[in-house]
C-alpha cells in the first residue's frame, strides 16, 4: 500500500463493509446499496474521495455521480493489489449536510470467471464490500467520513449483475432520493465490517475504464421472431443505452450479438455468456436505461419486450474501454488494408478493458498472456499503454512469486497450469522489453526484472543437454489454420522448436535487458544461455545450407526473425519461406506464434513483394478474407465464420481477438517504414517500402519525445515522401525507390522529397491481355488449368488463348460458357501467386 494512503486510511479508521442481507452473495443476487451522511463546515479548503470495492463500486454525492469512471476498480489480482482511486469533490462538498452514496455489484471478486463449464463465482470475496474515506481538510484540521459502521446499506433497482451475463435493473425499486441529505434509510441495515487485508490497497495509476465513445444505430429492423434488432455497425466493447416508454412493469430485454447467421443475431460466439440486460419500467415517462456492473462485445443488439417502434434516436452504443490516449496512426490507398487496420485498433480496444484481454465478449475475457505478448509491438503503436500495461505487469510479478510460475492468465483464475510455455509464460521478459524499447524508461526493467529474471532461469533446468526446450506442454503455434478445429495446438510447426526458438529470444533479451542495468554478470550468464539455446537449435533443426527440419512457415519465420540463422543460410531459409507462400497462393498457413513474424520474415530475407501479396490476398485463410466478408473486429481464428456464414462449432470463435492482428506490425514497420534505432525513439530509421499497389501512406506516431510522421505518395512517376520528427531525435530516411537509394540524416523537423521513379512494369492482372499473360510460362500454365476446369470439355483451351491473344483476360471470360465469379477469383490468384 502507498505509504500516504496507508497513513491515512489507518488514522481514519476506515474498514471494508458490507450488507448483513449478503452474508453469502449468490451469482442473481442484487447490488448493495450504500449512504452515509456527513457534516462539512465553513472554510473547507479541499474534499477527497478515496475509493475502492470488492465488486465494482459506482459512488454518488449528493445525488450525483462522482467521476466518469467506470467498471472501477477494474481488475487486478486482488489478493496483492485492490486499486484505490481518488477523486476530488472539492466543488461539489457543500457547507452543511451531504449525502455520500456507493452501489457495488458483482464485478470480477464475485462474479463467475473463467471459461465453459468451468466458470467459478467469488473467486476473491463472498460479498459485496465497500472501501470509502472522504477526506475534508479545513486550514486547521482533516476530518474524515470513512466507510464503517456510520454506513447504512439496503437494496434498489440493480438486481443480478454479471460480467458475463449482464444485468436487470428494476426501475421500480429506485429508492428515490437515497443519495441526498433527508432521505430516510431507517428500513435500511447497519453496514457490516469485512475482513480484507487493508496491506492490497494500492493507488490506481492507469487510466480509468470510461465511455469513450458513442455510436448511433446504422440499422433497425425486426427479426422474424418480432424482437427489434440493431445493427451498430462495429464490433465494440461496452453496452446500449436506450430511451424507453411503456407502463410500469414493463420489462425489455437487451440480448447482445457479434454476428448474423441468416440475417439473425447468432450467439455462438459467447458460449455461455448470457449477455443479456434487462429493464423493468417504472412507467413514469420516458426513462433511459444504461447496465452497469457488465459489458459486452457485440456488434447487433436485439431487444425484446419494447412496446413501441425503436427509434433511431433512442438507443446508442456506447463504447467502453480504458481510456488511454491514442498514439498510431495509419492510412494508405487500399481501402480493404485500411479496414482491416481499422479492425485492430478496434479489436485493440475490445480487449484493454482494465487489463489485456483475449476477447471481450465470451465466457472468458482473461488476462491470456500469449495474446498480448503476440500483440504488444502494435499495441505500443497505436496507444500509450505504458500505464495499463505496467499495471498489469504488477500483478504477474505478483502471482508469479506466489505461485512460483508465470500463470497463464493474469490474474489467475485457472488454478494448476504451471509449466512454462513459450509464447504465453515469456511475456514476462518480452513485454517489459518491449515498454522499454518504445518508451525509453528504464523504470519498467528495473520495475520488472526479478520477474524477468525468474522466469528466464525457471526454464533453464527445463533445457535438455543440447539446449533445446523439448519436453512439457506447450501452447506451439496456436490455431495454426491447418490444426484440426477442436486441437488448436497440433500446429505443423512442431512445438518444440517454437519453444526453442522462443527461449532463445526470450534469453538473448534478458541478456540486454541486464547490460541496460549494469548487470553485467546476469547479462552474460543469459547470453551464455540464449548461445547454448541457439546451438541446440541449430543442430536439431538446421541443415547446414539453411533448411528446417518439418518445413514450414512459422518455423522459417522464426527462425529467421530470432537470429537462430548465420548470415549464409538466410538466403536459403528465406527462399523455402517464400517457396512455402507462393506454394499456398499466399495463403495464411500460421498461427499465433508465427503470424507476426512471416511478413517480417520474408521481408528480412528480400520478399517484401511476397510478404504484400500475403497481407492482400483475400482468398482464405488470409488477413483479408474476414475483411472482404465485413468483419469489424479480428477474428479468433481464421475461419472463425465459415463460408456459408455459420459460426465454427469449435467452440472457440471469438470475432474480437487482437493476437492475430500483430501483423499490423508489419504495416508500421514496413510499409510505413518507422522503426526505433535507440529505445524511445531518439533515433529512428524511417525506410518505408512501397509496394502490393499502393499509391500512397500516411503514418503518424506520438513516441515519447513527440510525433513522428510519414507520408508517401506515388503518382505519375514521382514519388514524394514527407516526414516529420520531434523536437530531441534524429532519424535516418532511407528514400523509397529511389534510383541512387539515397538516405538522409535529419534532424528534428518537417523534410520533403521529390524525385522520377524508375517506370514501373505494369503488373499482370486478370485485365491483362493474354499475350502478356502468356508470355510468362508458369502463368499460362496456371491459367490453362483453371479454364480447362470449368470450361465445357470439347474447348480447345491452347487453341482458345491463341485466337484471342489481343484481347483482355476479363473480356475473353465474358464471352464463355461455364465461367463463373468462383472461375474468375480462381484466375486472379493464379496470376497474383504466378506473378
Ligand atoms: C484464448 C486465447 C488463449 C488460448 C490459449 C483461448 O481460449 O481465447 O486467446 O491464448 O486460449 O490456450
Amino acid at each position: 500500500m502507498d505509504n500516504m494512503l496507508s497513513a491515512q486510511f489507518e488514522a481514519a479508521g476506515a474498514v471494508f463493509v458490507g450488507s448483513p442481507e449478503r452474508r453469502v452473495g449468490e451469482p442473481g443476487d442484487p447490488a448493495v446499496y450504500f449512504r452515509t451522511e456527513f457534516e462539512a463546515r465553513p472554510g473547507l479548503l479541499s474534499a477527497t474521495l478515496h475509493i475502492t470495492a470488492l465488486g465494482i463500486v459506482e459512488p454518488y454525492l449528493n445525488g450525483a455521480p462522482v467521476g466518469d469512471e467506470v467498471l472501477a476498480p477494474g481488475w487486478t489480482s486482488y489478493r496483492h493489489r485492490l486499486l484505490v482511486r481518488s477523486h476530488n469533490l472539492t466543488t461539489v462538498v457543500q457547507v452543511g449536510k451531504n449525502a455520500f452514496g456507493a452501489i457495488v455489484g458483482d464485478g470480477w471478486a464475485l462474479g463467475r470467471l473463467g471459461f465453459e463449464e468451468i466458470t467459478r463465482p467469488r473467486i476473491y470475496a463472498d460479498r459485496p464490500s465497500l472501501f470509502a474515506l472522504i477526506e475534508l481538510r479545513y486550514p486547521d484540521r482533516t476530518e474524515y467520513v470513512a466507510s464503517g459502521d456510520r454506513f447504512r446499506c439496503g437494496q434498489g433497482p440493480v438486481r443480478g449483475n454479471s460480467l458475463y451475463d449482464g444485468v436487470t435493473i428494476d426501475a421500480r425499486l429506485e429508492p428515490a432520493g437515497w443519495t441526498e441529505v433527508g432521505f430516510d434509510d431507517r428500513a435500511w441495515h447497519k453496514a457490516e465490517p469485512v475482513d480484507w487485508d487493508m496491506a492490497t490497497l494500492t493507488e490506481a495509476t492507469a487510466e480509468p475504464i470510461r465511455r469513450v465513445e458513442e455510436l448511433p444505430p446504422k440499422k433497425i429492423w425486426k427479426s422474424p421472431a418480432g424482437t427489434t434488432v440493431v445493427d451498430f455497425g462495429q464490433n465494440l466493447p461496452g453496452w446500449v443505452r436506450l430511451r424507453l416508454d411503456g407502463p410500469s412493469g414493463t420489462s425489455v430485454t437487451v440480448r447482445h450479438a457479434e454476428v448474423l447467421v441468416d440475417g439473425v443475431p447468432d450467439y455462438t460466439t459467447l458460449r455461455t455468456a448470457k449477455a443479456t440486460d434487462r429493464y423493468v419500467l417504472a412507467g413514469n415517462g420516458p426513462e433511459e436505461f444504461e447496465p452497469r456492473f457488465t459489458f459486452h462485445g457485440f456488434r447487433y443488439a436485439e431487444i425484446d419486450g419494447l412496446t413501441c417502434d425503436l427509434l433511431e434516436e433512442d438507443v446508442r452504443a456506447v463504447v467502453v474501454h480504458s481510456d488511454m490516449i491514442r498514439t498510431g496512426w495509419f492510412e494508405t490507398s487500399n481501402d480493404l488494408l485500411n479496414r482491416l487496420h481499422e479492425n485492430v485498433v478496434w479489436s485493440m480496444r475490445g480487449n484493454f478493458v482494465g487489463i489485456p484481454t483475449d476477447c471481450p465478449q465470451r465466457d472468458e475475457r482473461l488476462g491470456w498472456t500469449g495474446d498480448i505478448n503476440a500483440f504488444a509491438p502494435t499495441a505500443t503503436y497505436l496507444y500509450d499503454v505504458r500505464k495499463v500495461l505496467t499495471s498489469w505487469l504488477d500483478d504477474l510479478a505478483l502471482e508469479q512469486k506466489d505461485f512460483g510460475f508465470v500463470p497463464y492468465v493474469v490474474p489467475d483464475v485457472q488454478p494448476g497450469h504451471d509449466t512454462p510455455t513459450a509464447l504465453w509464460s515469456d511475456v514476462a521478459v518480452r513485454l517489459p522489453w518491449q515498454l522499454y524499447w518504445e518508451y525509453g524508461d528504464e523504470e519498467v526493467l528495473r520495475r520488472c526484472y526479478d520477474s524477468m529474471a525468474t522466469f528466464t532461469r525457471s526454464v533453464v533446468p527445463l533445457l535438455d543437454p543440447t539446449g533445446l526446450w523439448n519436453s512439457g506442454f506447450q501452447f506451439g503455434d496456436w490455431l495454426d489454420p491447418s490444426a484440426p478445429a477442436h486441437q488448436p495446438g497440433l500446429a505443423k510447426a512442431d512445438r518444440h522448436l517454437v519453444a526453442t526458438a522462443f527461449f532463445h529470444q526470450t534469453a538473448r533479451e534478458m541478456a540486454c535487458a541486464a547490460a541496460v542495468l549494469d548487470r553485467m554478470e546476469d547479462a552474460d550468464y543469459f547470453t551464455k544461455v540464449a548461445d547454448r539455446v541457439r546451438e541446440g537449435f541449430r543442430a536439431e533443426y538446421v541443415s547446414p545450407s539453411g533448411r528446417l527440419t518439418g518445413e514450414c512457415a512459422t518455423a522459417y519465420a522464426l527462425a529467421i526473425r530470432f537470429g537462430l540463422l548465420d548470415a549464409a543460410q538466410l538466403p536459403r531459409a528465406g527462399a523455402r519461406l517464400v517457396d512455402i507462400a507462393r506454394r499456398d497462393g499466399y495463403r495464411i498457413s500460421t498461427g499465433f506464434a508465427g503470424t507476426p513474424h512471416v511478413a517480417h520474415a520474408l521481408t528480412e530475407t528480400g520478399y517484401t513483394d511476397d510478404a504484400y501479396r500475403l497481407l492482400l490476398q483475400t482468398m482464405a485463410p488470409s488477413f483479408l478474407d474476414p475483411v472482404v466478408r465485413g468483419a469489424t473486429t479480428i477474428w479468433e481464428r481464421w475461419d472463425a465464420i465459415l463460408p456459408d456464414g455459420t459460426v465454427n462449432p469449435s467452440g472457440m470463435t471469438s470475432l474480437n481477438h487482437y493476437a492475430l492482428g500483430s501483423v499490423a506490425n508489419w504495416m508500421h514497420t514496413v510499409i510505413v517504414g518507422l522503426r526505433a534505432t535507440s529505445p524511445g525513439f531518439a533515433t529512428m530509421r524511417i525506410a518505408p517500402q512501397p509496394g502490393g499497389g499502393l499509391t500512397h501512406v500516411r503514418a503518424a506516431h506520438d513516441t515519447a519525445h513527440g510525433r513522428v510522421s510519414v507520408e508517401w505518395k506515388c503518382a505519375d512517376g514521382t514519388m514524394t515522401v514527407r516526414v516529420a520528427i520531434p523536437d530531441g531525435t534524429t532519424a535516418v530516411v532511407a528514400l523509397p525507390e529511389h534510383p541512387d537509394r539515397a538516405e538522409h540524416a535529419v534532424s528534428a523537423g518537417r523534410h520533403k522529397w521529390t524525385y522520377t521513379l524508375a517506370p514501373a512494369v505494369e503488373p499482370l492482372t486478370l485485365d491483362s491481355s493474354v499475350e502478356r499473360l502468356a508470355a510468362d510460362d508458369t502463368i499460362l500454365m496456371s491459367v490453362s488449368a483453371v479454364l480447362r476446369e470449368y470450361l465445357p470439355p470439347h474447348v480447345d483451351v491452347a487453341q482458345l488463348l491463341g485466337q484471342s491473344a489481343t484481347l483482355p483476360l476479363s473480356v475473353l471470360l465474358n464471352e464463355l460458357p461455364g465461367v463463373t465469379d468462383r472461375t474468375r477469383r480462381e484466375l486472379a490468384a493464379a496470376i497474383q501467386s504466378d506473378n
